[in-house]
């Protein structure tokens, strides 16, 4: 991987996973910075990591080969605006933030800096993360490369060709693990209800849809096919499939992340103001 110097603007969730892959795959602490205004966040970070942490984000910004903006989108505006002046030497910056279109942040940081937005998910956490990239015009293919790099600590990179593409990976992978959450929520209960111990049921669960996500992974055919495979005529699963599907689950998915989508829409269009 590259070392251009980072600094991550906001030393939350998100910049904390982040930065705890980088370096685990090797990225020097030593080009590695944090701003966060929150002092204690400032040594936790310091702490955890050994990097250099700040509490002006102008002053963290004016050496900086990639900006990563990890601020909630609510006061990105601010951030922003009050960054620009400090940007004269146009860094990469990276934002990981909802709902703020490029378009928005160009017009706060200034029309010459290259921008990428990206759209990660929690399990960045847990370093299996899904994240989906969109890079402007004036972002150059080393810089892309090194974004790409960044995010990579933290899991998949998926690089988007149009930039209503991160509303879609907003809505599909971005919001994704409360589905799967839900659906592991569900099965536990199911399991309970039938008579299992609380935690043998939830156990099982979990080690299912760990299992069936690792074999989807590693095979060589779709989903669709693994399913067939496992669902013998006239046994357990099909039956459970049948219900499933009767009951719409499939269309019931479509649905919500097609909302999902659209309350993605509506949010990029009360936030990039
Ligand atoms: N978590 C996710 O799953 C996820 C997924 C996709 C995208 N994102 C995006 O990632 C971004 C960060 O999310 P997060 O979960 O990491 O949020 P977070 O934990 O709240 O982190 C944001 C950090 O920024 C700090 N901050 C507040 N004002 C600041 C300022 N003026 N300058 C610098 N730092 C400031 C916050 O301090 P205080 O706590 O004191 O306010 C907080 O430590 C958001 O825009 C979110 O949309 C998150």
């Amino acid at each position: 991987m590259s070392e251009a110097k980072l600094v991550f603007i906001g030393g939350g969730n998100m910049a904390t996973s982040l930065i705890g892959g980088l370096i685990e795959k090797g990225y020097p602490t030593s080009h590695i910075a944090a701003c966060d205004p929150v002092v204690d966040s400032g040594k936790r970070l310091k702490a955890d990591f050994g990097i250099t942490t700040h509490t002006e984000n102008t002053t963290a910004a004016a050496e900086a080969d990639i900006i990563i903006l990890a601020v909630k989108p609510q006061i990105m505006k601010a951030v922003a605006k009050d960054l620009a002046p400090a940007l004269t030497h146009k860094p990469l910056v990276i934002s990981i933030a909802a709902g703020i279109t490029a378009a928005a942040l160009q017009s706060w940081l200034g029309e010459e800096v290259p921008i990428i937005r990206c759209m990660p998910n929690t399990p960045a956490l847990v370093q299996s993360g899904a994240s989906g990239l969109f890079a402007t015009n004036l972002v150059n293919p080393m810089q892309r490369q090194r974004a790409g790099d960044i995010l990579a600590a933290v899991g998949t990179v998926s690089w988007l060709d149009s930039e209503d593409d991160i509303d879609k990976v907003t809505a599909l992978s971005g919001s994704g693990p409360a589905y799967f959450f839900l659906v592991i929520e569900a099965m536990t209960e199911a399991g309970i209800k039938l008579g299992l111990n609380p935690e043998t049921a939830r156990q099982l669960t979990l080690q299912t849809a760990l299992g069936a996500a690792r074999m989807a992974e590693a095979s060589d055919v779709d989903a669709a096919e693994l399913r067939k495979r496992v669902t013998s005529p006239a046994g357990t699963t099909e039956k459970a499939i049948n219900r499933l599907l009767e009951n719409k689950l499939p269309e019931h998915f479509e649905q919500a992340i097609a909302a999902a989508y659209h309350r993605a829409k509506e949010m990029a269009d009360e936030l990039s103001i």
